[in-house]
Order: C-alpha cells, then sequence, then structure tokens
C-alpha cells in the first residue's frame, strides 16, 4: 500500500511516484547513503518500476515519500506487517545528504510511528539499526525506541563485521509519551 499524506512539523509524507525513480536510483548509488542498509546495489530502473508496483499492491508494507518544502528527499515505511499479532518492521531513508541532522528523519519517523498505532492498530513497530549508525540510533531513540537485544556480526562493512542493534516501540508506552497519555 502506499500511505495517505501526512503532514509532520517539518515534512510531508507522500506517495511514491515512478516520475521519481531516477532520483531513487541516484540515491542507492550513494555510498554513504547505502552505508548502513541492506541493499547497497542501485537497482534498475525495471526492477524498481516492479518495486513500486508490488508495493502499492501489497498489504504487508505501506510506503511513502518524504517531501521537505515540496522536494523529495527520502523514502519512509512500514514492513513485514503482520496483521494477527499486529507488530510490523520500519524503514527509512533520506537520500538527500544536506537534509541531514536537522530533524527531519524523527518528524518523518514519528508520523510513520503515529500511523501504526493510531491508524493500523500496529501494538508494536521494530527497528533494526547497524549499530555504528549514530544518526539512526540517536533518531530512533528519541522516537520511542527502546533497545532490545543486538544480533553480533550481521553485516560486513568496509572489512569489518558490524552488530546489529534490534529496537522496539510498544503502543502504549509510545502513546504515553508522545500522545500525553490520550490517543491524539
Ligand atoms: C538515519 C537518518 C534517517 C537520520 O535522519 P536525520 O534527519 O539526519 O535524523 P535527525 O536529524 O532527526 O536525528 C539525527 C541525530 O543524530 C545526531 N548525529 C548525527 N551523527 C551523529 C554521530 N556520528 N554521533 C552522534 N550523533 C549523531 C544528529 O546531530 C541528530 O541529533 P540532534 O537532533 O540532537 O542534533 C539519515 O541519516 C539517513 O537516511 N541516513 C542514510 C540511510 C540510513 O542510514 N537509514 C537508516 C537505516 S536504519
Amino acid at each position: 500500500m502506499f500511505g495517505p499524506t501526512l503532514t509532520g512539523r517539518l515534512v510531508v509524507l507522500g506517495q511514491p511516484k515512478t516520475e521519481f525513480i531516477p532520483i531513487y536510483l541516484r540515491w542507492f548509488a550513494d555510498v554513504q547513503v547505502t552505508q548502513f542498509l541492506p541493499y547497497r546495489h542501485p537497482p534498475s530502473v525495471k526492477m524498481e518500476e516492479e518495486w513500486l508496483e508490488n508495493m502499492a499492491k501489497s498489504q504487508e508494507d505501506v510506503v511513502w515519500t518524504i517531501l521537505l518544502d515540496e522536494r523529495l528527499i527520502g523514502m519512509v515505511g512500514l514492513h513485514q506487517i503482520d496483521w494477527v499479532n499486529r507488530n510490523c518492521a520500519q524503514g527509512i531513508m533520506l537520500g538527500e545528504r544536506d537534509t541531514w541532522n536537522a530533524g527531519v528523519g524523527s518528524d518523518a519517523l514519528l508520523l510513520t510511528l503515529r500511523y501504526a498505532f493510531l491508524e493500523l492498530g500496529m501494538e508494536k513497530v521494530k527497528g533494526y539499526i547497524a549499530l555504528p549508525n549514530r544518526a539512526s540510533l540517536k533518531m530512533a531513540t528519541r522516537c520511542g525506541y527502546r533497545e532490545v537485544g543486538v544480533h553480533r556480526r550481521e553485516w560486513y562493512r568496509g572489512g569489518a563485521w558490524v552488530d546489529r542493534w534490534i529496537g522496539e516501540v510498544l503502543r502504549d508506552e509510545w502513546i504515553a509519551e508522545f500522545c500525553g497519555g490520550g490517543n491524539q
């Protein structure tokens, strides 16, 4: 599924479009952007078109593009949605590096968590972060994630093994912290 338009403090989350594919491909070709992502090889245009089509049809994913002042800067999504056990995983990527470290990722992440808990009825959202990805760890913990473990030597990057941090956000804890205990 593509997510509906959501407006945050800094960003707007909108729908992915095939016309954005050249920009998506540029992001996936940037090794600084993909340094801590599981997928590090740029896809073909056709593969990206198919991915978008699959995402639009999928009942286990909700994806958005991230817009800052109407400029396309990244993507964010909820994935592996388990409707019976009401949990999912979450992923985010800001492809435009000049937007990093200005609170944009946190704003986008909070919008998707709010959507996961208050619209989709999720009980838990999970996040997986390479331990050296300090920006992502800070963003995640600020947005309510709590560490539940670490997978050791999960990824090989730059000639070294990298551990993977596992974080979770629970619905009631997140609502208490970010919605003043209520649902809004
Ligand atoms: C991870 C990512 C989404 C973060 O987005 P962002 O908009 O930069 O995040 P925010 O600005 O909301 O928060 C990042 C925080 O980390 C801090 N930070 C950045 N680098 C840091 C470092 N090396 N050590 C400690 N803190 C660091 C920033 O200063 C900021 O904190 P502050 O607001 O207190 O100043 C973005 O960097 C990105 O997309 N990276 C490439 C893809 C990726 O790694 N995705 C995540 C996969 S799990």
